[in-house]
């Protein structure tokens, strides 16, 4: 067997430890599936001295020193699973351009300036991969970098975010308010102690941007993603589209489109919306996630498995490391960046949804039609109105009413500006909620 391929693996937590263990746990096999076995010939972390258990490793390769380790000759591949913008941008471009393969986990930094790491490997001729990124365990970039290579991808929606999708499904299941089921998945390990980058969608944007970029040869960035979270969901919500025969879910949507002139654009989203029972998506529950790509010759695929946890995410930062293991071996390297199509992103506001919006309104006569006049005047069409609250009741409530319009598909822009003159009218007691509507309901 030939000498062995070394790893500097930087970051040792939830992720880091699980491929440390899986290494030692699969060594005899990676080798052999290699041709060469695998080394790691340090760790960087933070705190040297952290009680790490039984983990099956050296405590000698442990260091604070992740530069020194990346510079050191002996060392072949290098596998980032720290997370952060800086200083993981400075050790990752240093390693490419030294011509080191690169894996990462790493959805925050690919997402702002996975440009520098893409020119950083082309100028090292160096691997650059991260499934790991995106959707924890399933296989989707690779399916999308190479398998659908030869198709023309036209929209991706995906539920790839665990956190949220665990508290969507929670509500769902229980009735419990978004506090409650947050709770719930803080209990459980699911949220991080901080868990804004997931319940207000930042994390689900930078892998949108991801999937995005290799979908449609464009490099997209977490700043071209128009984002909302879940925060503002609620059990009436829920319920309200449990009565429409839908349920709840934060997507992410990324979808070719054209502008005025023909030319081809690309937007890219990440917002709660409704969905059919029946649409692909909406049955996965729990903290899995799911994406459903699109594409011409190969019609419709899903992709489903677990997007988050240690040994799911370490089982495809193993694979990647697999992958540019061997092609150190082939003395080969991937194809670089596609982003040759260099689509424009496409601003939210001609993005074309459907709304559900719920209003209080006062119960006398007229109000319908003006109601039904504001939508008229920003030509946005009305497919259903229903009075009453979901699930049946009383139409009224003294003098007041609930009202519940869905609308057919029309421009973001108009629909936000029909639900700006609704808040103005004085009719208009409230408008208790607006969700986007998508998938066929
Ligand atoms: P953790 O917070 O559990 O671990 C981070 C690791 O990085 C720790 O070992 C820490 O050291 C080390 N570290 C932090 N700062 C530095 C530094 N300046 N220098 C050296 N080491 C440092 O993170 P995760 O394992 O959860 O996530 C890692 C990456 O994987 C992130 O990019 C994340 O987005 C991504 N990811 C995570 C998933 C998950 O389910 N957790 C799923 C998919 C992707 P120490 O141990 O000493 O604290
Ligand atoms: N916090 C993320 C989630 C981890 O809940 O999906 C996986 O990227």
């Amino acid at each position: 067997m030939t000498s062995p391929v070394r790893l500097a693996l930087l970051g040792c937590g939830t992720v880091g430890s699980d491929v440390v263990r899986l290494l030692h746990e699969q060594s005899a096999d990676l080798a052999a599936r290699i041709g060469a076995p695998l080394e790691i010939a340090g760790i960087a972390v933070r705190r040297v001295g952290r009680d790490r258990g039984d983990l099956p490793v050296d405590p000698a390769l442990f260091t604070t020193d992740p530069l020194g380790l990346i510079k050191r000759d002996d060392v072949d591949v290098v596998v980032e699973m720290v997370g952060g913008i800086e200083p993981a941008r400075t050790w990752l471009v240093e390693a490419l351009r030294a011509g080191k393969s690169v894996v990462t986990a790493n959805k925050a930094l690919l997402a702002e300036d996975g440009a520098s790491l893409h020119d950083a490997a082309a100028e090292g001729s160096a691997d650059l991969y991260y499934e790991a990124s995106v959707a924890g365990a399933i296989p989707l970039l690779r399916p999308l970098r190479e398998s659908l290579h030869g198709d023309r991808i036209n929209r991706v929606t995906g539920i790839v975010n665990g956190t949220t999708n665990f508290i969507l499904s929670a509500m769902d299941a229980t009735g419990a308010g978004f506090a409650e089921a947050l709770e719930e998945a803080t209990e459980l390990g699911y949220a991080e102690a901080d868990p804004t980058a997931d319940v207000e969608g930042f994390d689900a944007a930078a892998k949108a941007a991801i999937l995005a970029s290799l979908a449609f040869h464009t490099r997209v960035t977490a700043a071209d993603v128009h984002r909302e979270g879940i925060t503002e969901v609620t059990a009436a919500d829920v319920a309200s589209a449990k009565a429409m025969g839908c349920t709840i879910k934060l997507l992410c949507i990324a979808a070719r489109g054209t502008d005025g002139q023909g030319g081809e654009t690309v937007s890219v989203r990440v917002h709660p919306a409704m969905i059919p029972l029946g649409h692909p998506l909406a049955s996965v529950g729990d903290a899995f996630n799911a994406v459903f790509v699109e594409a011409e010759a190969a019609g419709e695929l899903m992709f489903y498995g677990r997007g988050a946890g240690g040994a799911p995410t370490a089982s495809a930062v193993l694979g990647d490391v697999v992958a540019v293991a061997r092609n150190r071996l082939a003395g080969v390297h991937a194809a670089s960046e596609s982003a040759y199509a260099d689509l424009a992103v496409r601003p939210m506001g001609e993005a074309l949804t459907r709304y559900h919006i719920s209003l209080d309104v006062a119960d006398r006569p007229g109000v319908l039609a003006a109601v039904a006049g504001v939508f008229a005047r920003h030509d946005v069409s009305i497919a259903t109105v229903r009075q009453g609250p979901a699930g049946g009741g009383p139409a009224g409530r003294g003098d007041d009413a609930d009202l519940v319009i869905v609308t057919h598909v029309a421009p973001d822009a108009a629909l936000a500006a029909t639900v700006r003159e609704l808040r103005g009218l004085d009719i208009v007691r409230s408008v208790a909620s607006v969700l986007r509507v998508e998938g066929g309901a």
